[in-house]
């Protein structure tokens, strides 16, 4: 019985495996060097955490959550994002703001699978608590600029937007709520049940005929309190000190129920449908809604997946083969328990190298070697052991000459690691 992956997931192949350590490297060095510290928490929590969280009204959780009971009966979900889980954490463990953290870790939606879209995908995230100010608004949207920059992302665009505080967000959903009433028919059935549980997230419909209800909406930058005006001025007033294009959209709320004042989507557009290559914002009452002291807080999370598409195409995702740097040839019995012992002396100085354990003639072996990529191979024979001088053939010149293991350990062609080939070029020995 052949088994398959569970639809929407994805096995990350070499290829992408060492994109994705580079672009953490990257990552890792930039946040840090920011002040933020690296955190990991569960991959599953209980229901409520997002419940009450992530929304009671957000896709998130009304459609697109893996939430099951254990074997206890307790309620739990699998992590649909991070910043829940990270404000838990930091509550839980008593840390006291101002705190900066980042993290790389699986995140689980049951949406329906597209070319960007995962049952199951990897966020980097980057939360900042309890820092209001708007400038740290500004230097985060600037990390991320620099980052995606450096990254590669084509056709990289930024939307703003600020949805207000509590002090002003209730008029402003008032008049929305008004408005939607008088177009009900119009609208969904999706966007029926928004318009009564939480107007905002009509916004995040994808029908059409709602969208153009939605164009003639009151705007929610008329509402704004002056305070919110303010911060929103300033922050933008950072972002033109650093000379980062963006565009305004009003209609930008973010499909997820924590946010206040400042949300920021970082798009590409290479990507098609799922153009949203970053999402972040505002939450400056999450962490009082979750139990804890007033405290501003602040984010973002990229798509590791949407990120290496949009910066280096569906090429990274292919299949690929590596090959070798140096592959030991032992002739013989006493020849392979010899070549066993002389791979680890060569690691140990640093060479890439393999060795062919089968047995055969030194023809065969050859044939074998170029199957498996070899670009140097090390011909060990029973003679070459006692005159400690061995034959090292560049399989691609096919040129040779002999060599001590002295000489062999200076060559730094064997230091390189395996490089990947295309698909085309791989030989299934
Ligand atoms: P989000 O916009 O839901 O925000 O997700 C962040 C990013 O994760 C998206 O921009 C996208 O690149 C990627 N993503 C989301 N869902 C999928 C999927 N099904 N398949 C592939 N990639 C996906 C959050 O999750 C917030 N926690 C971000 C945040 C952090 N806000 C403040 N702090």
């Amino acid at each position: 019985m052949r088994f398959q992956r569970v639809k929407g997931t994805r096995d990350v192949l070499a290829r992408e495996a060492m994109a994705r350590r580079e672009l953490e490297a990257l990552v890792l060095e930039r946040l840090e060097r920011s002040g933020f510290l690296p955190i990991l928490t569960p991959t599953f929590e209980s229901y409520e955490l997002y419940r009450r969280s992530t929304g009671e009204s957000s896709d998130i959780v009304v459609k697109e959550m893996y939430r099951f009971e254990d074997m206890g009966g307790r309620e739990l979900a699998l992590r649909p994002e991070g910043t829940p889980s990270i404000v838990r954490a930091v509550l839980e463990a008593g840390l006291k703001p101002p705190v900066r953290l980042w993290y790389v870790m699986p995140m689980f939606r049951q949406d329906k699978p597209q070319k960007g879209r995962y049952r199951e995908h990897t966020q980097i995230g980057a939360e900042i608590l309890g820092e209001g100010e708007p400038q740290v608004d500004a230097e985060l949207i600037k990390l991320g600029y620099d980052l995606f920059n450096e990254m590669g992302i084509r056709g990289m665009y930024i939307e703003l937007n600020s949805i207000g505080c509590r002090g002003c967000r209730p008029g402003y959903v008032a008049e929305l709520s008004r408005f939607l009433t008088s177009h009900l028919d119009e609208l969904c059935d999706d966007c029926k049940v928004r318009t009564r549980r939480n107007p905002l997230r009509v916004f995040d419909c994808k029908v059409k005929s709602c969208h153009a209800v939605l164009e003639s909406a009151p705007s929610q930058g008329d509402y704004l309190c002056p305070e919110c005006r303010e911060h929103f001025s300033r922050v933008k007033k950072g972002l033109e000190r650093f000379s980062i294009p963006y565009r305004e959209n009003e209609r930008l709320v973010r499909g997820l129920d924590y946010y206040s004042r400042t949300v920021i989507e970082f798009k590409s557009s290479v990507l098609g449908a799922q153009d949203t290559v970053c999402g972040g914002g505002r939450y400056d009452y999450l962490v009082e809604d979750m139990g804890g002291p007033p405290t501003p807080g602040i984010g973002f999370a990229f798509g590791v997946e949407r990120a290496l598409l949009a910066a280096k195409g569906e090429e990274v995702f292919k299949f690929s083969g590596s090959s070798i740097p140096l592959l030991l040839v032992p002739l013989g019995e006493e020849a392979s328990q010899f070549a066993l012992e002389l791979l680890f002396t060569l690691r140990n100085q640093g060479l890439c190298v393999q060795a062919e354990f089968r047995q055969g003639g030194l023809s065969k072996q050859l044939k074998r070697a170029s199957a498996r990529n070899a670009e140097h191979v090390l011909i060990i024979g029973e003679e070459e052991i006692g005159k400690e001088r061995f034959i090292l053939r560049n399989m691609l010149r096919g040129e040779q000459r002999e060599v001590t293991i002295e000489e062999i350990v200076t060559i730094p062609e064997l230091k390189s690691p395996a490089s990947l080939l295309t698909s085309g070029d791989i030989s299934i020995t």
